[in-house]
């Protein structure tokens, strides 16, 4: 059984869609049956077509998880239709009436309609996915004979095994030679991929799940974009790909990275070469950031027609500052702030520090920590300079971080403070693999995408407190229900 559920957000009150739809070969071929389904009540009707059949989307695959659920608040703030994708692995359905409150109070004062935001909840690697790129599609039919005929948009009437694969989209080739062309379009003009499991522990444990989910399911999807002429492309990368060359103690440049051979010029203006490949990469979920990343060159390289941008987070934190909107993943959370909300939520006890022997000003590890909205914002980043031709390659890699390290104590010291509580922490020893030292280079981004960080360790912490603390007032709450 799947559901789907639809948000219509031309209008302010939110409506769900649940059909059962079998996940199967016979309901991947049969397009017509989603489509009356599932893209006839989708479509809002209004003058301005906003989501309507002439409408334009970016699609954002695993768009409810943490950094996806910022992303998407920005994209719709910038006045992009969104088509999210997610089969809340590590999601709630609740995250859309969400992220929907948010854009609606972001345009009333505006008094400008939102943009469309339609949600279907499945698994990307599922066959449904071809459905549903095919419901975000337009035909125009031309004439071959005479060129100079305005093409024309209709609805197809014409049966799709006339259809035939072209390099360039959907061509049909009629029989009786008549010069009629039916092309289809997607209005999907560009994806933004954060599907993934994102563990470091877990894919040590579990590696096929790790590669199934992160890099098969990338293949797949590519080929299906391919299919449907969607080649503007951004993927949710990571510092980890630097492997231990994170180690090297400065800030990292895009070219210790590389998948085909560079050539560039160091900060002394030296022009170097760098080959391609990473040493040190500890985990089956680094390796499959380095393989997509390494997997999305290679397809740009064969075809300089795609325009990929491989976005590599160094440390998100932070959260919306609304306190709607935050990290509440469905799995075990891993990274730093996650924990520390839970130690402050009382739901674990203390906060383990993993290593504070590192030759750092506190011995503790310094990272980049980036605020998620400034994240956020770097993916529209992308996709502007990607429009305005301003990415220099058909794959294009760059940091997305603030270029300022803090070590672990003082985040830790700036939540306390923020919260006015204290955190309990203790020290235990390294973790395998850890570097002491991971901050960004962030040139690249700054002049080619024209995108600059510019929130602080503050803002996070006032922000993942005020996400936070209704949490921790519920816990003082039953704590005392329970002493009574
Ligand atoms: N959070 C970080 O610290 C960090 C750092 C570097 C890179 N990244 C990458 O950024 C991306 C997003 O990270 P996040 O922190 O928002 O993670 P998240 O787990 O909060 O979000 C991922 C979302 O994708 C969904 N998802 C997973 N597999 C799916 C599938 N097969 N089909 C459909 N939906 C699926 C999940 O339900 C979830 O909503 C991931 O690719 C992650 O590897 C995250």
């Amino acid at each position: 059984m799947e559901y789907f559920p639809v948000m219509e957000t031309g209008s302010s009150s939110p409506s769900t869609i649940s059909s059962s739809v079998s996940e199967t070969a016979d309901a991947a071929s049969t397009p017509g049956t989603q489509r009356s389904l599932l893209f006839d009540d989708d479509v809002a009707a209004d003058p301005l077509d906003i989501g309507g059949a002439g409408s334009s989307f970016i699609m954002v695959v695993g768009g409810l998880g943490y950094i996806g659920s910022h992303t998407v608040l920005e994209l719709l703030k910038a006045n992009y239709n969104v088509l999210v994708i997610d089969d809340l692995s590590n999601s709630y359905e609740s995250v859309v009436q969400r992220i929907e409150t948010l854009a609606i109070e972001h345009f009333a004062p505006l008094q400008r309609p939102m943009p469309a935001l339609h949600f279907r909840q499945l698994d990307y690697r599922s066959p449904l996915m071809r459905s549903i790129l095919a419901e975000y599609c337009s035909y125009t039919v031309s004439n071959k004979a005479s060129p100079s005929t305005p093409i024309v948009s209709a609805t197809p009437r014409f049966p799709f095994s006339t259809l035939h694969r072209t390099d360039s989209g959907i061509d049909m080739q009629q029989e009786d030679a008549s010069e009629t062309t039916l092309r289809r379009e997607s209005r999907i003009s560009g994806v933004i991929h954060f599907a993934a499991y994102k563990s470091v522990e877990e894919s040590i444990r579990m590696p096929l799940r790790y590669y199934s989910n992160n890099v098969c399911g990338l293949v797949d999807f590519l080929s299906l974009l391919e299919e449907f002429g969607i080649k503007n492309f951004v993927f949710s990368s990571s510092a980890t790909v630097y492997g231990e060359g994170a180690n090297c103690g400065v800030p990292l440049r895009e070219e210790l990275c590389v998948h085909h051979p560079e050539t560039y010029q160091d900060d002394d203006g030296i022009e170097r070469q760098v080959s391609p490949g990473v040493l040190g990469l500890t985990s089956p979920y680094g390796r499959s950031k380095f393989m997509c990343e390494s997997i999305l060159a290679d397809i740009a390289r064969s075809d300089p027609s795609w325009s990929i941008t491989a976005l590599r987070y160094f440390n998100p934190v932070g959260c919306h500052e609304s306190g709607l909107l935050g990290e509440d993943p469905r799995q075990k959370p891993s990274n730093l702030i996650p924990v520390i909300a839970t130690v402050l939520a009382g739901t674990k006890p203390v906060l383990d520090i993993f290593g504070t022997d590192w030759s750092t000003p506190d011995g503790t590890a310094v990272r980049d920590f980036i605020h998620v909205v400034d994240l956020a914002r770097g993916h529209i980043a992308a996709l502007a300079a990607s429009a305005a031709g301003r990415i220099k390659a058909p794959f294009r890699a760059y940091n997305l971080g603030t270029g300022r390290g803090h070590t672990v104590r003082e985040v830790l010291q700036s939540l306390e403070k923020t919260s006015r509580r204290t955190i309990p922490a203790r020290e235990v020893g390294r973790r395998a693999g850890d570097v002491g030292f991971c901050v960004a280079e962030v040139r690249r981004a700054e002049t080619e995408l024209e995108w600059k960080a510019v929130k602080t360790l503050k803002d996070c912490s006032v922000d993942v407190w005020n996400f936070t603390k209704d949490r921790c007032l519920q816990q003082a709450s039953d704590e005392m229900e329970m002493q009574c």
